[in-house]
């Protein structure tokens, strides 16, 4: 250990015997200690159920600071992002470390674009799956299988054909995202139409139909461009440490993004904005939110309230606070201004922003709270919204996996327990049971 390694000393109280653990500074935010000696030195494990103190790894793509509403991408602050930025551009600078100059973003534009397409035979998948399916099902299923399509970009020890597979799986995925969609609604899948932006494109293959010509609103691109820049990456959540401990067993990317879609869906993870619409639907009116409110409150009660609290965020999410502002916009813009399920969530977030219960947890909305409003006022039905975020967040999720493969330091992830079953006991023949 260096002579000026900050350190923390770790005393055993019954023998005395004491280990030092060196710290590791961040840029920004908490040091950690690294206990990752600590089994081989002092014999002992330590335990953190949900990683609630623990780092899983060092990363430069993504900064949160969860008691101020902080969240930056290499170092850019969302909220400059979100009111200038376009989505490819963000999926470079997450790729890349760096904001795209004109000449770079058009070349990978063109290099996505160049990638939309579906292996044909890919498409047959589609109807294995019974036809009310829920898209997220498809989309964990689909998205494994392009490891049996794209045999040439697998070979992970080659950061050339990593990359090819990265820029597969964010060019892929509204094409196999829409499928998924007219799947479900019993209509035939749309070319992509690689002259369109990525948002206007995945527009078109969900809602045009062969029958007659489709014009993609502006608003709904507009609005779609900017929910998906909010959504592209957030650092170790849990579908991206999926994607991290499947990546590190050296797992195809495509099983590992599968993999991660399946973490998303969980309704405390992505599938949250699904849950926040029914939950509203099941509210139904304004009268109805105290009893809701009380549910929520009550530990012998399930029920949560659905795009609230968060694991970092203990202020007010910043994604949530720009969602809210664009569903104004959107909805005066689609001529939906008294959307009455907007206007049911904002009074529920101000009664429940003064509640004692949730000011004492701090508890506020996230940033499901508000873009189920978004999606559905876009004409996305409910079970599509988590799809919605899956595509987005496939940039954050290729961009930590490709950030893993690069580090020298990287190692299977394997964590250790704490073994509370039987001690050692012989067997009994079944005759003697
Ligand atoms: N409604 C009512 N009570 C809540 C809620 C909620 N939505 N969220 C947390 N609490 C309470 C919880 O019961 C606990 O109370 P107590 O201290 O009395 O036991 C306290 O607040 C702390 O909650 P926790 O479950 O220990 O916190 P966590 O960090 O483990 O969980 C969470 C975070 C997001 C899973 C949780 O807040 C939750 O279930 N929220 C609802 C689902 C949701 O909106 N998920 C989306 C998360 S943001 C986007 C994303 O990740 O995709």
């Amino acid at each position: 250990m260096a002579d000026n390694q900050k350190t923390y000393t770790l005393t055993n109280d019954e023998t005395g015997v004491s280990v030092k653990l060196p710290v590791r500074e961040s840029i920004q935010g908490p040091p950690a200690i690294d206990v990752s000696a600590l089994y081989k030195e002092a014999g002992v494990f330590t335990y953190d159920p949900g990683f609630m103190s623990t780092a899983s790894c060092k990363s430069k793509i993504t900064f949160i600071q969860g008691e101020v509403g902080i969240l930056e991408y290499r170092g850019y602050p969302i909220e400059q992002l979100a009111a200038n930025g376009d989505f490819l551009e963000t999926a470079y600078l997450l790729l890349n470390g760096e904001l795209p100059n004109e000449g770079q973003l058009r070349d990978f534009n063109q290099l996505i674009n160049r990638h939309t397409m579906l292996n044909e035979t890919l498409t047959h998948f589609f109807d294995g799956f019974h036809y009310n399916a829920h898209p997220m099902a498809i989309m964990v299923g689909v998205v494994g299988s392009l490891s049996a399509f794209y045999h040439d970009s697998l070979d992970i020890n080659d950061p050339e054909l990593r990359r090819v597979a990265a820029h597969r799986l964010i060019a892929k995925m509204p094409t196999i995202a829409a499928a998924s969609y007219k799947h479900n609604v019993g209509e035939p899948f749309m070319y992509p139409r690689n002259e369109l932006s990525y948002c206007a494109n995945l527009l078109h293959m969900m809602f045009a139909t062969p029958c007659e010509e489709y014009e993609v609103d502006p608003v709904a691109e507009k609005a779609l461009n900017l929910l998906f820049i909010l959504h592209a990456d957030h650092e170790q959540n849990a579908s991206t440490s999926t994607v991290r401990l499947a990546g590190s067993s050296l797992a195809n990317p495509f099983a590992c993004i599968a993999a991660g879609i399946a973490s998303l869906w969980g309704p405390a993870h992505g599938g949250a904005n699904e849950a926040v619409l029914d939950m509203l639907s099941e509210i139904g009116d304004v009268s109805q939110i105290d009893k809701y409110i009380a549910k929520a409150k009550d530990k012998d009660d399930g029920f949560r309230l659905m795009g609230f609290g968060h694991r970092v965020y203990k202020k007010y999410d910043p994604r949530a606070g720009i969602i809210r502002e664009v569903c104004h916009e959107v909805l005066e813009k689609l001529a939906d201004a008294n959307n009455p399920m907007f206007e049911l969530a904002q009074r529920l977030e101000e009664i429940a922003l003064n509640d004692e219960y949730f000011i004492e947890r701090k508890l506020y909305p996230n940033v499901d709270f508000y873009s189920g409003i978004i999606y559905r006022a876009l004409g996305i039905p409910n079970n599509m919204f988590t799809v919605m975020f899956a595509i987005a967040r496939t940039v954050g999720w290729v961009a930590h996996w490709l950030e893993m493969m690069d580090d020298p330091r990287q190692k299977i992830g394997r964590p250790r327990q704490i073994y509370k079953g039987y001690a050692r006991r012989d067997y009994v023949p079944l005759s003697d049971r």
